[in-house]
């Protein structure tokens, strides 16, 4: 069955970037090839992510190039989330998004059709998903560093039991991947209300 899935790596401390938006901490903690990101990657079919992401694939382009082959790696269509209005990138599937995570959800799921959705990040933007009840997985690697400040993980307040540990593996010497499974459905309203997702975000293609 089709998933949406929060895939990102982060530190120990559980950011995801520092707070200037570097990776550097990260690229040398695990290749790509040793990771479970090639097969991730073959079931995804619609992903999503918001602007200061997007906007780090622009500036890094020579480098995601370097690593993946090409500017934008992705073949999958790609919603990515601003209020402002960003340049695209030549060749790349991608529409620009705001507001409401629900209503780009149903045209996610309808262009992913059996294959999964990545939530790329950040983690606010996969907290929103989580706030709307749609986000089914977490997988996550924990790298061997610590940043002490930097964006966060995963900005919300999920206290057990929603989340189910469903598989743990060592990813080299520098990583571990954590397998979640969500269960909102489960989630008491009170607890849902304390999220920190706007909500009176309007729900707009531009
Ligand atoms: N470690 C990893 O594997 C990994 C994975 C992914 C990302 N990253 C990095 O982590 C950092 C993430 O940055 P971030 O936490 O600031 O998050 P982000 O989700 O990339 O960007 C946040 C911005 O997206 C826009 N946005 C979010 N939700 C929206 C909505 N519903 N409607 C309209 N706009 C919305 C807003 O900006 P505007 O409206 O101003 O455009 C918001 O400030 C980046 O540096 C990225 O490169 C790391």
């Amino acid at each position: 069955m089709s998933k949406t899935q929060y895939y990102t790596a982060t530190s120990l401390d559980g950011f995801i970037a520092t707070e200037e938006d570097s990776l550097e901490w990260l690229f040398p903690l695990a290749g790509i090839g040793e990771s479970s990101f090639p097969a991730f990657i073959a079931e995804v079919g619609a992903l999503a992510m918001g602007s200061v992401t997007y906007e780090w694939m622009v500036r890094n382009a020579e480098k995601v190039a370097a690593e993946t082959g090409s500017a934008w790696p992705y073949t999958q269509p790609a919603w990515i989330f601003s209020n402002r209005l960003l340049p695209g990138i030549d060749g790349a599937d991608i529409r620009f998004v705001k507001g409401d995570v629900r209503q780009v959800h149903l045209a996610m799921r309808a262009a992913a059709g059996r294959k999964n959705i990545w939530l790329v990040g950040g983690g606010d933007l996969a907290g929103q998903f989580y706030d709307a009840g749609l986000l089914d997985e977490l997988i996550i690697q924990i790298g061997s560093a610590t940043l002490g400040q930097g964006k966060p993980l995963f900005p919300r307040r999920v206290l057990s039991p929603h989340l189910r540990l469903v598989s743990v593996r060592q990813v080299g010497s520098g990583m571990a991947e954590l397998r979640y499974e969500v269960h909102t459905g489960k989630m008491p309203v009170s607890e849902a209300s304390e999220s920190t997702a706007p909500s009176d975000r309007t729900s707009l293609e531009h």
